[in-house]
């Protein structure tokens, strides 16, 4: 299995935008803190949460290839029930996502955002965030507009509340926030 530091040097091998790279690392994180949650396997669930946007300056033109390349780029170092997760995080490839897997990484993909831009205004970064902070930015439809609260909500899909979801995401994201420039 692919370690963590190859999986992130994949990353930065075909991903040249530093925030998109930052925010890969932040989901990995994220994946890891949900498996650990539903004892599932962290690393490999970290891993995906890294891999998933791979392909993003290489997919082409066409936004349904998105996540089907990064699929192609994995075939051969993760299993098949990763490669399905990341199909299916951009469902215009024609995979919906099913399994807790899958539907934790798309979930992941999207709270992620938001806790990036919440740490963005404050001075603090993520040190000391709230969940409740979350849960407002959730309300404010304005604040990091792409974020698709629905793909948030999915969080009720696989037996956590909101809350709890974004305690773990936060969490997941702190421990990780001196490698993807969000520490104080
Ligand atoms: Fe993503």
């Amino acid at each position: 299995m692919i370690t963590r530091d190859e999986s992130i040097a994949l990353v930065k091998e075909n991903v040249k935008n530093k925030n998109l790279v930052n925010h890969m690392i932040g989901v990995g994180a994220i994946m890891k803190g949900l498996a650990d949650h539903y004892g599932e396997d962290s690393h490999l669930w970290e891993v995906v949460g890294i891999l998933h946007d791979v392909d993003y300056e290489t997919f082409g033109e066409d936004f349904a290839n998105h996540g089907a390349k990064s699929a192609e780029m994995v075939k051969d170092i993760l299993p098949d029930n990763a490669i399905k997760a990341i199909r299916s995080h951009n469902p215009l490839t024609g995979y919906e996502p099913e399994l807790k897997f899958d539907i934790a990484l798309l979930a992941a993909d999207a709270i992620s955002g938001l806790i990036v831009a919440n740490a963005l205004v404050r001075p603090n970064r993520m040190e000391g965030m709230k969940a409740k902070s979350i849960k407002k930015r959730m309300k404010d439809k304005s604040f990091a507009r792409q974020v698709s609260r629905e793909n948030v909500m999915k969080c009720e899909e696989i037996d956590l509340q909101f809350s709890e979801f974004a305690t773990i995401a936060i969490k997941a994201m702190d421990s990780v926030a001196d490698q993807i420039g969000l520490s104080k």
